[in-house]
């Protein structure tokens, strides 16, 4: 990899076209109207892996149930689960409850400043820890995610996958020679508003570029092959069958354990994985002791990382008593909508609800 000067990169040039870009064309996003430094560290969590436009709802109910850290500290699972509903990796919203936590009992209910002690808080990265303390507090620190891996390869023609290794470290170098210590929290936004915005993945809007003319791949013209990034991991299917039983105008619902791998603490209709439908479904025969319908009331698909997850729900069409327990209940319909369901199974949750007789 080339070896890159802060004089090479015409920084404070660099810096100006993209602050005077960003002041003229930046998306007026709520977290950008605050200065709370809770409220955006919520929506730096709410952001890792997750775009904008799906944020946007979550981060504004988030707060308004939860406003600062002690409610969020005190909030029940349950609650935090139910906000964070749909939104996707949910290790991020224990963590954010866990967090705060941590803010209250050892920093005295105050975020702290400096990269060495908010890196220790949980779900905190460098990527985050660096969104945090530019743009909460000003502080000259950078960031590196996604889109300023594109932009920064463009840029400066760096070649190879950016995302590991001594690579990864190189776009840190640029970043940290380059942020603006007059504005960093706006300069790391710009980075990110340029690759959301103008630098895409496909069809880059090299033209409307605030960076065109110090971009080393638009002046060659190989934008397109830039970033050079491995090819994605093969899709796993994940054959899974969910049980929909009905007694006396309620639903069985399950909650996921602690022991459980993903979406520990959610709800969700009876289900289980198998290699083939088929055999999903008879584990679920075995287990709850009924016989069900062959064919699925509802079919819905779901991609989590790199899991296509085909779901598939089933009526039962025999029965026998079935014991509860705290993590095996009958609902209402109406109760049924309070609980935090996954995506895959919020989707079955929505078309039972159009579809059972007995409504509310
Ligand atoms: N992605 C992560 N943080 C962001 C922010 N503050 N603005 C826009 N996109 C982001």
């Amino acid at each position: 990899m080339p070896k890159i000067s802060t004089a090479d990169m015409h920084s404070t040039q660099i810096q100006k076209h993209l602050l005077d870009w960003y002041d003229q064309y930046k998306r007026d996003l709520p977290w950008r109207r605050t200065k709370d430094p809770y409220a955006i560290f919520v929506s730096e969590m709410m952001l890792q892996q997750t775009q904008v436009k799906t944020v946007i709802p979550y981060y504004g109910r988030f707060l308004e149930e939860l406003p600062d850290w002690p409610s969020l500290a005190k909030a029940k699972e349950e609650k935090i689960l139910k906000l964070w509903e749909g939104l996707g990796y949910y290790r991020r919203a224990r963590n954010l409850q866990a967090a705060a936590q941590k803010i209250i009992a050892e920093f005295n209910g105050k975020l702290p400043q400096t990269r060495e002690e908010i890196i220790k808080l949980p779900g905190v990265g460098q990527y985050s820890a660096g969104a945090v303390l530019s743009i909460a507090f000003q502080k000259p620190e950078p960031l590196v995610d996604g889109n300023v891996i594109r932009v920064f390869s463009r840029l400066f023609v760096l070649r190879g996958n950016l995302k590991t290794g001594a690579n990864h470290e190189k776009v840190w170098e640029v970043a940290r020679s380059l942020i603006s210590n007059k504005r960093p929290g706006d300069f790391n936004q710009a980075l990110m508003e340029l690759g959301a915005t103008v630098c895409f993945t496909d069809n880059p809007q090299c033209l409307l570029c605030p960076l065109f003319q110090f971009c080393e791949a638009a002046q060659r013209g190989i934008q397109s092959d830039l970033p050079e990034m491995p090819k994605a991991a093969k899709s796993i299917e994940v054959p899974m069958a969910a049980l929909l039983l009905e007694n006396k105008k309620k639903i069985l619902v399950k909650k996921r354990n602690e022991s459980e791998k993903w979406l520990k603490g959610f709800w969700e209709f009876p289900s289980a994985e198998g290699s083939s439908m088929d055999e999903a479904r008879q584990k679920l025969e075995k287990e709850f002791k009924i016989k069900s319908e062959k064919k699925p009331a509802k079919d819905v698909k779901h991609q989590i990382t790199n899991h296509k997850i085909h779901l598939s729900l089933f009526t039962a069409s025999s029965q026998k008593p079935i014991k509860t327990t705290s993590h095996l209940k009958w609902v209402t319909a109406a109760e049924l909508e309070e609980l935090p369901f996954s995506s895959a199974q919020g989707k079955l949750r929505q078309w039972v609800l159009k579809n059972i007789s007995h409504k509310k």
